[in-house]
């Protein structure tokens, strides 16, 4: 261990550890996932990383690469210990090109930071996942995360055009051009887009950027039944209408919400489906009547949001999820089985089959989520202290992924499989399209050193 620690101190000088505390801090990411790393190391450049790669792959050292660890899935966790790779010091926008749509990034920037530098050239980065203000690019691009505008602007895999990575071996490589299309050659940047670390490093990105919409409008439609309300979004969406967001809000989600603003003037005694429609004054405000009228079929209350209201609303939405605890303090929210996603036209299906899961199973759970990609996530809280709730939240996770399954749908629309949902990966792509990902694997890294143990592989 002490050579280990005398070569890596060679490569990146002061910026390694092996302190209980700090190993202790890269134990695990916001999931209940953990492991021990040997080592913490923050390479600055892309030739520290191929460096630290290739002592990994002489050495046989397991190798975690991590971004801000706002993860929910164990991606980051260093199950088999080794080195983990916290990327966060290399946090540089190095390009910002306007007349091209284009940014390079190093990995550790934060989302948010991106957006601010965008923001004054009048352009943004449209994922907005609810962890937007803490992850990184590099985080978002290994798990292919989405958020909230989603539904209208795709995920991260619609923006990356380019990628620097180093491989196992510490050879480094580029994906792509600085082209918004290319037809040349197998598509390597969308095979590590979402690879959750486990076939290289990123130590840059290439991404196209989008023009800020000019006007923004939000619309609360609330549903005496969260199934009525999965309807009424296929009915907006059949009607032409693409949303910027479409989000579920459960009457417990509403619950934690007033708690997160108790000023919020939002109906509690149903579910609601906030539609936010972008583009410019006259479009917006077309839609957000036409969504009005649609949804007054079924709804009990629609109506546009006011001024500062719809930041408000923002917001508190963005803490939902970690504020959940706030009903119950008994009670802890576990991330299991909180990420399925089904094909639109299933939502009122899913959304039926998880509240008879949770009420059978006497369950407390609070469902949310980017309805309008067919994404739900169900909190899932229990008292952590109770072995029996312990027992039924893995029943009631294990029921929830695969009734996703069953819907034609998947056991992870945005958070990734990390370890948390590896089980379900060959039974959800099937065991020959299995088969491919494992040889893919091992072409990229024979000895396993990426990422051991996560996504089956
Ligand atoms: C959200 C995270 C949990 O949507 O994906 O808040
Ligand atoms: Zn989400």
């Amino acid at each position: 261990m002490t050579d280990i620690m005398q070569e890596l101190k060679e490569i990146v000088g002061e910026s390694v550890s092996s302190s209980p505390g700090e190993r202790c801090c890269y134990a695990g990411d916001a999931s209940q996932i953990t492991g021990m790393p040997d080592f913490v190391v923050r390479p600055q450049s892309t030739s520290q990383v191929s460096r630290i790669l290739r002592l990994c792959s002489k050495r046989l050292i397991a190798v975690t690469a991590r971004g801000a660890g706002t993860g929910l899935a164990g991606g980051c966790s260093p199950v088999r210990g080794g080195i983990v790779l916290d990327m966060s010091a290399m946090n540089r926008i190095l390009e910002i090109d306007i007349e091209n749509q284009q940014v390079i990034v190093e990995p550790g920037v934060v989302a948010e930071k991106l957006n601010s530098a965008l923001r004054p050239y009048g352009f943004f980065f449209p994922p907005d996942p609810g962890s937007l203000a803490m992850c990184t690019i590099g985080g978002m691009i290994s798990n292919n995360s989405s958020g909230m505008r989603s539904v209208k602007y795709g995920t991260v895999r619609n923006y990356v055009l380019d990628l620097e990575v180093v491989l196992a071996d510490g050879k480094v490589l580029h994906t792509g051009k600085k082209v918004l299309k290319s037809s040349a050659g197998y598509d390597l940047t969308r095979l590590f887009v979402g690879s959750e670390g486990t076939l290289g490093i990123i130590t840059q990105a290439g991404l196209k950027i989008s023009p800020l919409p000019s006007a923004r409008k939000l619309i609360l439609a609330c549903f005496e039944e969260a199934e009525i309300a999965g309807q009424a979004v296929i009915e907006i969406f059949a009607s032409g209408i693409t949303p910027s967001a479409c989000e579920i809000l459960d009457r417990t989600t509403l619950q934690v919400l007033k708690l997160c603003d108790p000023l919020l003037a939002i109906p509690e005694d149903g579910d609601i489906i906030l539609f936010e429609v972008d583009g410019t004054e006259q479009s917006t405000s077309e839609a957000a009547e036409q969504i009005c009228q649609i949804s007054q079929h079924t709804a009990k209350s629609v109506r546009i949001a006011l001024g500062r209201e719809m930041d408000s609303i923002w917001a508190a939405r963005r803490l939902v999820g970690a504020a959940i605890s706030r009903l119950d303090p008994s009670k802890t929210r576990i991330y299991m089985g909180e990420d399925v996603g089904v094909p639109i036209k299933e939502i009122p299906a899913l959304i039926k089959k998880v509240q008879q899961i949770t009420t059978k199973l006497d369950i407390p759970a609070m469902k949310y989520g980017h309805i309008g990609d067919g994404n739900l996530h169900v909190a899932l809280f229990i008292d952590v202290m109770s072995e029996e709730q312990w027992q039924k939240l893995q029943l009631a996770a294990d029921r929830i992924h695969r009734a996703a399954m069953e819907l034609g749908g998947t056991v992870s629309s945005e958070h990734g499989i990390g370890l948390a949902r590896a089980h379900y990966l060959p039974e959800q792509m099937g065991d020959e399209a299995f088969i491919v990902m494992r040889s893919i694997k091992n072409a990229l890294d024979s000895q396993g050193i990426l990422n051991p143990g996560k996504m089956g592989l």
